[in-house]
């Protein structure tokens, strides 16, 4: 029997791209460039399949034109913000992604943004790298600490509740709130805020980790950063298109927020000039999920997707 066909449309690692040529009639991106708009609908025009990263974006337009036989988007990622979910079902084309197998680096990064952030990471590291490291004193490089604050996560999905259990780990306050508040045994302790409102006034630290929706787009702008604690910190790992990037640099300049700690942007690759040029950011290129550990599962997750549809099973991961 002749093999599905697939394009993977990024450079996976090799035990994921090994697996997927065993089973897959597979086309590759030679040399791992973003594809344009029309070099992705060419690549998927002879195929039954297309395993796409968060860097493919699939509008309603693109969908439109995408042919009958691609049945399947099986997302190397947790997010699908890239994928217009609506026009997919419209098309009757089944949507997946990869939650759970890279909770625990994304929740490691953030713990990584925060204190960075709070200890000014990014400018001592600058410092001793460019040999400007020429004083000492007790007053010298002063940050916050982060034992026995408040940890507030937005969004206690995965990625949320382990990071709230390694804030845990750092003697923190669990905060969160969420669409529905969690039973006792995920909950942890922590304190259910029902409103986004009422859980920034208590977010010592606020750690963004809900999906991105069209009620979603900055959520975090200049009204609900003024809720927060002064000197509150920022720490966002799930998606740039949350925050008002100008309200959070208003905030960072007039020293509403201590700092921020950033791995998503809105612009991405890329990112904000305007926040790189702040002391007080510390900023990464989107690599929550970024192991070799995690790569490695979210291959083989999306990989698992696609063999439950061509067996005719409904693929775990199904979000349309
Ligand atoms: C995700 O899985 O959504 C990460 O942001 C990487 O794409």
């Amino acid at each position: 029997m002749s093999k599905p066909s697939l394009i993977i449309t990024r450079r996976l690692t090799d035990a994921v791209l090994e697996r997927a040529a065993r089973d897959y009639d597979v086309k590759l991106n030679a040399d791992d460039h973003v594809f344009s708009r029309e070099e992705l609908l060419e690549h998927c025009q002879s195929v039954d399949a297309v395993l796409p990263c968060h860097s493919e974006r699939f509008d309603a337009d693109v969908l439109a034109q995408l042919p009958d036989r691609l049945k399947i988007i099986a997302n190397h990622s947790v997010g699908t913000d890239h994928v217009d979910l609506k026009a997919a079902k419209t098309r009757g084309i089944v949507v997946t992604n990869t939650p759970d197998v890279l909770s625990d680096a994304t929740a490691e990064i953030a713990m990584l943004c925060m204190l960075g952030a709070a200890r000014r990471g990014a400018e001592g590291n600058r410092m001793v790298r460019e040999g400007k490291w020429n004083f000492w004193s007790p007053a010298f490089m002063v940050g916050r600490q982060v034992t026995g604050k408040r940890f507030a996560v937005l969004g206690m999905g995965r990625v949320g509740q382990v990071a709230a259990e390694r804030a845990r780990g750092f003697g923190m306050e669990i905060h969160y709130h969420n669409r529905r508040r969690l039973p006792a045994e995920l909950e942890k302790g922590a304190i259910f805020h029902d409103s986004v409102e009422s859980l920034l006034a208590v977010a010592d630290v606020l750690s963004l980790h809900c999906p991105t929706t069209p009620e979603s787009i900055d959520l975090i702008n200049a009204e609900r950063l003024a809720l927060l604690p002064d000197g509150a910190i920022l720490v966002n790992t799930a998606r740039g298109a949350l925050v008002d990037e100008r309200a959070l640099v208003e905030a960072l300049k007039s020293g509403k927020l201590f700092a921020a700690g950033l791995d998503v942007f809105k612009d991405e690759p890329g990112g904000n000039p305007e926040i790189a040029a702040l002391d007080n950011v510390f900023l990464l290129p989107h690599i929550g999920s970024a192991t070799f550990e995690t790569r490695d599962a979210m291959g083989y997750r999306a990989l698992d997707n696609l063999d439950a549809f061509f067996a005719g099973r409904e693929p775990t991961d199904r979000v349309t």
